[in-house]
C-alpha cells in the first residue's frame, strides 16, 4: 500500500447524483430564469430572527460585529479601496462566541442547503461527535484585529457577480469553499441549474493526466469533483476540483468553460496533495508543487485576463507544531493512531511562504491583478473544527483533520465577499 492511499481514500469522497452534463459555456451566460419562484428567501431569516424583505442583507451581523469593544466603524474595512492595493494582506484576528443568542452558523446544511451541497455537514447526525461540539464550533466568529468585515450579504454578492464567473479551481478543499458558497447564496442561486458530482459522472475531459514526482510517490491528478450553479444576476460559480494540478488538463477546462474574461475572477489553490514531509517521499511532492505552481502562475495565472486570487492553503490539524500528518503512525501496527485533531501552532506555511516570493519577485505588472485570500492564519485557530473533530472517521483511527466543516468555510466566503464587494 502507498503511503499516498489512505490521503486518496480521505479525499475521494464522492456524491451519488447521476451523470450530468456539463455543457461549455463559450456560450451565453444564462439569465434569470423561470426557477426564481423556487428561491427559499425565507430560509435567510433564520439567520436573523426577522423575515423582513431585507433579511438577506443582514444574516451575519450580529455574529460579525455586536461584541466588538471597539465600534467596527471605527476600523477600517479589511478591503478598503488602499487595502485592495495590498496584494498579500495581513489578516489577523480572533474567533469569539457570537454575541447572538442561539446562533449556531449562518445555516443548518442538512435543512437548508441545496441538494449538491451536503457533503462535509460536520453537523450531521454522527455517533462519534463528541458532546457539545456543534454548538460550540459553529457559535464562534472570526473578528480580525486591525480591520472590520463586513457581513455576507447574498444579495449583494450576486449583484457583485452579475454576468460574471467565479471559477474554483483546486483540490477537495475548494470544493468545500464551493459547498459553502452554495447554501449561502442559496436565497439568490436559481436551483435548477445547481449542479455538483463526481467527476466521472461528467462529461468534462477524463484523460490520464498522470503527474509523476519519481519513485514511490507516483501520483495521478485525482479528478474528483465539478459543480456550478447559476445566480439571479445571471452570475455563475463554478468549481473543478482534482488532487494535483496538471497544465494539459487545466488547458482542456478552460477551453470547456470558454475563454476567461476580465469580468471573471479565479480562485485557486493546490497544496494538500503535495505533502512536504511524509512518509517516504521525502521532499519529491514538494518540489513537484514548486514546479507545478510556477507553470501554472507562468501559463495560466499572469497571461488570464481575469482577476486571480490565489486562496492560501488551509492547515491541517494531525499532529505536532505544523499539524501535518506524517502517515507515521499509519504504518505502526496497532498504531497509535489518530482519532482526534490537535492544534497546530505554525502550520504548514511553507505554501505561502513560497507564494508571497513569488508574487514578489514577479517582474513589473505582471502579477498585479493577482490577489490572496488569506485564510491561513484564521483557520489555524480551529482545530476541532475538521472533519474529524466531530468524530467522522475516527473510529479506525484515521480523524479526518484535512477536510474542513461549514463554520470555518463560510468565513473564507466572508473574506471573498469583502474582497469583491
Ligand atoms: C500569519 O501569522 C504569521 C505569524 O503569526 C505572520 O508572520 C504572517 O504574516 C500572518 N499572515 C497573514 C497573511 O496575516
Ligand atoms: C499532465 O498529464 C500529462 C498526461 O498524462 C503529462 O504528460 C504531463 O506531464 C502532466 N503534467 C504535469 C505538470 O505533471
Amino acid at each position: 500500500m502507498t503511503a499516498s492511499f489512505h490521503l486518496i481514500l480521505l479525499l475521494l469522497i464522492s456524491t451519488t447524483a447521476d451523470r450530468e452534463h456539463f455543457t461549455s459555456h463559450g456560450g451565453p451566460i444564462q439569465g434569470r430564469s423561470s426557477a426564481d419562484h423556487h428561491l427559499r428567501a425565507h430560509h435567510s431569516s433564520r439567520i436573523t430572527g426577522s423575515s423582513h424583505a431585507d433579511a438577506g442583507s443582514t444574516f451575519a451581523k450580529e455574529g460579525a460585529t455586536e461584541h466588538t469593544s471597539i465600534s467596527d466603524d471605527q476600523k477600517p474595512k479589511c478591503w478598503s479601496d488602499e487595502a485592495s492595493s495590498r496584494q498579500y494582506p495581513m489578516l489577523t484576528g480572533t474567533w469569539k462566541d457570537s454575541t447572538e443568542e442561539g446562533f449556531e452558523g449562518f445555516y443548518d446544511a442538512t435543512e437548508e442547503c441545496p441538494s449538491y451541497g451536503h457533503d462535509f455537514d460536520c453537523r450531521r447526525p454522527y455517533t462519534g461527535t463528541p458532546a457539545g461540539r456543534v454548538e460550540e464550533e459553529f457559535r464562534k466568529v472570526f473578528q480580525p484585529d486591525q480591520c472590520s468585515l463586513e457581513s455576507l450579504d447574498p444579495v449583494h454578492f450576486d449583484a457583485a457577480l452579475a454576468g460574471r464567473r467565479l471559477i474554483m479551481f483546486g483540490d477537495s478543499i475548494m470544493r468545500i469553499q464551493w459547498l459553502s458558497l452554495a447554501c449561502l447564496l442559496r436565497s439568490q442561486s436559481v436551483e435548477e441549474t445547481g449542479v455538483g458530482v463526481s467527476w466521472y459522472k461528467t462529461d468534462l475531459p477524463q484523460g490520464e493526466y498522470q503527474s509523476s514526482w519519481g519513485g514511490e510517490g507516483t501520483k495521478e491528478v485525482v479528478k474528483q469533483f465539478a459543480g456550478q450553479f447559476t445566480l439571479k444576476s445571471g452570475g455563475q460559480v463554478i468549481v473543478r476540483d482534482m488532487g494535483v494540478f496538471n497544465d494539459t488538463l487545466m488547458a482542456e477546462l478552460l477551453d470547456e468553460l470558454g475563454q476567461l474574461r476580465e469580468m471573471d475572477v479565479v480562485l485557486v489553490n493546490w497544496g494538500a496533495w503535495y505533502p512536504r514531509f511524509t512518509w517516504g517521499y521525502s521532499e519529491a511532492p514538494w518540489t513537484a508543487w514548486q514546479e507545478h505552481m510556477t507553470q501554472l502562475f507562468k501559463d495560466f495565472l499572469i497571461p488570464a485576463p481575469a482577476k486571480i486570487i490565489w486562496k492560501e492553503y488551509a492547515p491541517q490539524h494531525h499532529e505536532g507544531v505544523l499539524g501535518i500528518n506524517f502517515k507515521v503512525a499509519d504504518k505502526l501496527p496497532g498504531g497509535p493512531w489518530q482519532t482526534d485533531c490537535r492544534p497546530a501552532s505554525v502550520g504548514e506555511s511553507w505554501y505561502n511562504d513560497w507564494v508571497a516570493e513569488y508574487l514578489r519577485a514577479c517582474e513589473g505588472d505582471a502579477c498585479k491583478h493577482i490577489q490572496v485570500l488569506p485564510i491561513f492564519n484564521m483557520s489555524l485557530l480551529r482545530h476541532n473544527s475538521h472533519f474529524g473533530s466531530f468524530g467522522h472517521g475516527t473510529a479506525d483511527g484515521h480523524a479526518d483533520c484535512l477536510h474542513w466543516c461549514h463554520n470555518v468555510a463560510d468565513w473564507w466566503n466572508v473574506l471573498l465577499y469583502n474582497m469583491l464587494v
